[in-house]
């Protein structure tokens, strides 16, 4: 059970007395200077000394956090080991590594296909993002909706750097995959008549966030899961890939695997291999809480960069304006945009609304810290300091029920600590939750340098550009997961393997020992440390 310090129970008070006027006027939109004003001075990704240059691999002279840089330019887990590369464990056409949405979507394709492929993935199916993704999943399918709105909505929201082709893809191909996944038996939120109920995300001209509640991801993970299973896709569990294996011909080949129990070394050898390891939100960069899961870690990035793919924009994160920030159980949970987009507003400890609550994510996390570190306006909390998210307005503005039948997992969340949504609102502030950057794909979804290598899901860059929008990301898993399934499929139909070869992990190493780099990291990660001392 959790009970409000009086400090923040004289807060509430001051947030209960303004809540009648910022109900009847809205906090302004910001205009374009503004929003780049408080994006330089607040942005994490605006910390010069949070960041260094990369001195070896396809990004040299780039730069990235420190945190990923460790393991960028980290030892390879096969230092020291023979590897035997001459009698393969597994043999398959398309080997996906990951088994979250864009994986599983990936593997479904492929399948459908005709390929022979395997999942590989450290944990379990399901142990993934996408099971955690709470909002929703853009789609421009209703009549005053079109692709291209969806395009320019996209496209602002992530600075203009997003890749056209890429985005084209993503908006163009939405619709088909609401109706792929619904035909799957995804069970979409539905008015009476049948019509599916969509709402406003930050940063959308139009409302076409669908979503299952406020646990979209976990239903569509579910659905994908059973999918996979009922069509026998090999999936072999606990057993994470720590090196991409090439050919004689410098394509990719398979992979190293190692066991996470026994640590026994594996060898799967296949014609197309899909990178679908998502995201690295516990690597807690810059010392930030997390929404992602256990196994999120940047280890796709890792392998992809060792066997000569090019990242794109990997210095770029997304910050989630809406961490929980109290109860401290629960710091960094994710508190789902869908809370703002039913009507809650952000509220600072004076009871002021200090931004429009759908700004973009960037724009609205970099405020939220402003109020905290700029302006002396945060509320205490456990961990550190907050502002509220006025969730009671919730049913005020949508009627007595809104918040039990359109959010009922914030609820349960809050409920369990004896936080009542519906009476009081919750503190918040801003959480790691996706990575903008990644691996550099073309429209295909194969990596722009190393041939039969794709991607698909959080460890692609270049999608979203430098920030992303709510429900995108459920979408790209689906979109570019089937796509690098359907097109790895393909591709391995007149795929001859060479002669499997690591030697380019070899000539990594050296790489590194010539640059006199020692990260005293071995990477990829794999799992989080939370050993005292390492956070
Ligand atoms: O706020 C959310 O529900 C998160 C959605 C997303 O990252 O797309």
């Amino acid at each position: 059970m959790y009970s409000y310090t009086q400090e923040q129970l004289d807060s509430i008070k001051k947030v209960e007395a303004t809540r009648a006027e910022r109900l009847k006027n809205l906090h302004a939109r910001m205009t374009a200077e503004e929003k780049d004003a408080v994006l330089h001075e607040f942005h994490p990704d605006y910390i010069e000394g949070a960041y260094e240059t990369l001195k070896v691999g396809p990004n040299k002279g780039d730069k990235v956090l420190h945190e990923l840089a460790d393991l960028l330019q980290g030892k390879s887990r096969l230092d020291a080991k023979k590897i035997d590369l001459k009698n393969p464990d597994y043999d398959v056409d398309v080997l996906v590594i990951g088994g979250g949405g864009a994986g599983s979507s990936a593997a479904i394709t492929a399948h459908g296909n005709g390929a022979n492929v395997m999942i590989v993935t450290k944990l379990r199916i399901g142990d993934a993002n996408s099971m955690m993704a709470e909002g929703g999943i853009q789609a421009a399918d209703k009549p005053n909706d079109s692709p291209a709105q969806h395009y320019l909505d996209a496209f602002g929201g992530g600075h203009f750097a997003a890749k056209p082709c890429l985005l084209e893809k993503l908006v163009k191909e939405a619709p088909d995959a609401i109706r792929w996944l619904s035909d799957l038996g995804v069970m979409f939120d539905k008015q009476a008549d049948g019509e599916m109920v969509t709402t406003h995300g930050g940063g959308t001209s139009r409302k076409r966030m669908h979503a299952c509640k406020d646990y979209s991801g976990a239903e569509i993970m579910r659905t994908l899961r059973d999918e996979v299973l009922n069509r026998g896709i090999p999936v072999v569990d606990f057993t994470a890939a720590i090196e991409i294996i090439k050919d004689s011909e410098g394509k990719a080949a398979g992979a190293v695997l190692q066991n996470m129990e026994t640590g026994e070394i594996l060898v799967a050898k296949a014609k197309t291999v899909i990178i679908a390891t998502g995201g690295a939100g516990r690597l807690h960069y810059q010392g930030f809480p997390t929404s992602n899961h256990y196994g999120a870690t940047a280890d796709g990035l890792v392998l992809a960069y060792r066997a000569g793919a090019k990242l794109l924009y990997a210095d770029t994160l997304q910050y989630h304006p809406t961490g929980a920030a109290e109860p401290t159980q629960i710091y960094g949970a994710l508190v789902t945009e869908k809370v703002r987009s039913l009507g809650a507003q952000l509220v600072n400890k004076n009871g002021e609304a200090f931004v429009y609550s759908l700004e973009t994510r960037d724009v609205t996390a970099s405020t939220i810290i402003r109020e905290c570190k700029g302006r002396g306006n945060g509320v205490k909390t456990t961990d550190g300091e907050g502002v509220w998210l006025d969730t009671p307005m919730i049913d005020i503005i949508g009627g007595e029920g809104t918040i039990e039948k359109r959010i009922p997992a914030m609820m349960r969340m809050f409920g369990k600590y004896g936080i009542d949504i519906r009476k009081d609102p919750i503190l918040i502030y801003p959480t790691l939750h996706y990575q903008n950057g990644g691996i550099d794909i073309d429209a295909d979804g194969q990596t722009t340098m190393v041939e039969n290598l794709y991607v698909a899901g959080e460890a692609v860059g270049g999608i979203h550009g430098r920030n992303r929008l709510m429900g995108n990301s459920l979408l790209d898993i689906i979109v570019f997961g089937r796509n690098a399934g359907k097109y790895a499929s393909e591709k391995c139909k007149n795929v001859k393997v060479g002669k499997l070869t690591l030697s380019h992990v070899k000539d990594f190493n050296n790489e590194l020992k010539a640059a006199g780099v020692n990260t005293g990291k071995v990477s990829p990660q794999l799992l989080p440390s939370y050993k005292r001392g390492d956070m």
